[in-house]
C-alpha cells in the first residue's frame, strides 16, 4: 500500500482576521493536521502566538483536525505542560536548546504515554547529532529555512538532512516520521518527499493559493 502523505498547513500564514475562514477551506482541502507555531521572542525573534489561541481553536475544531504544536521557545517542556491541560498531544520542541535536558522525555512519556515527542534542527545543526537520539522520537523535523518567520527561502542542503534520516531510519529499523518545515512549494515539496520525507510544513505557499486543493496536489505531485 501506498503511504499517505501528510501535508500541514502553518497558521502562522493564516489570515488572523478571517481564521475561521481559512480554517474552513483547510478542512475542505482535506487537512487532517494543522501545524501551530509557537514563539516566544526569546529562541526566535517574534512573539507568535500560545495557549490562549490554541484552546479557542481546539475547542472549536480538535475533532476535524490534529494540531501539531511546534515550539521554537526558550522553555518548551514547561510549555508541553500547559498545552497538554488544554487537549494538546503532538509537539516538535528543538535540539538546540533541550539537549541538555532531554531527561524531561522520560518524564513526559511516562506521565502521557499517548503523546507524540518531536525533534527539530536548525539550519546550522549537523544531522548527525541527533541520529543517536532519533530513537526517542516519533518524528524529527528538518527546518529548512531559520526558524521564525513564514515566506524564507527553502535551504537546499536540507534535501541531505532528509536522505540521512531516512537512510539511518532503514538501516537500524527505526520508525520515526521525518517532517520539513519552511520555504515548501510545488518544487520543494515533491523533492522533499521523494528524498524521504513524510509530511511537509507549508505556510505561505499553501494560504496564498486561490485553489488550496491543487495547491496541495502539487506539493505531492509524482513527476519530478
Ligand atoms: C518557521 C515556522 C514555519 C513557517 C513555515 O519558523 O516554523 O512553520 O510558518 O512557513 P513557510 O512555508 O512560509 O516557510
Ligand atoms: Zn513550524
Amino acid at each position: 500500500m501506498e503511504k499517505e502523505t501528510l501535508i500541514y498547513p502553518s497558521i502562522l500564514s493564516a489570515d488572523f482576521l478571517h481564521l475561521s475562514k481559512d480554517f474552513a477551506c483547510m478542512i475542505k482541502a482535506g487537512i487532517k493536521t494543522v501545524h501551530f507555531d509557537v514563539m516566544d521572542g526569546l529562541f526566535v525573534k517574534d512573539i507568535s502566538f500560545g495557549e490562549k489561541l490554541f484552546k479557542t481553536l481546539y475547542q472549536r475544531y480538535h475533532q476535524k483536525l490534529n494540531f501539531d504544536i511546534h515550539l521554537m521557545t526558550e522553555e518548551p517542556f514547561r510549555h508541553i505542560r500547559q498545552f497538554l491541560k488544554l487537549g494538546g498531544s503532538d509537539f516538535t520542541f528543538h535540539y538546540e536548546n533541550t539537549i541538555n535536558k532531554l531527561s524531561e522525555l522520560k518524564s513526559l512519556r511516562d506521565e502521557y504515554p499517548y503523546i507524540k515527542l518531536g525533534i527539530a534542527i536548525s539550519p546550522d545543526t549537523d544531522v548527525s547529532r541527533i541520529l543517536g537520539l532519533a530513537n526517542n522520537f516519533d518524528q524529527i523535523l528538518v527546518m529548512s529555512v531559520v526558524p521564525g518567520a513564514s515566506g524564507q527561502s527553502f535551504i537546499p542542503e536540507s534535501v541531505e538532512k532528509i536522505r540521512r534520516l531516512a537512510n539511518f531510519r532503514k538501516d537500524n529499523n527505526l520508525s520515526y516520521l521525518i517532517g520539513v518545515d519552511g520555504g515548501i512549494d510545488d518544487k520543494t515539496g515533491p523533492l522533499c518527499l521523494e528524498t524521504g520525507a513524510d509530511y511537509l510544513v507549508t505556510g505561505s505557499y499553501f494560504f496564498s493559493s486561490s485553489d488550496k486543493k491543487v495547491a496541495l496536489e502539487k506539493i505531492v505531485r509524482k513527476d519530478v
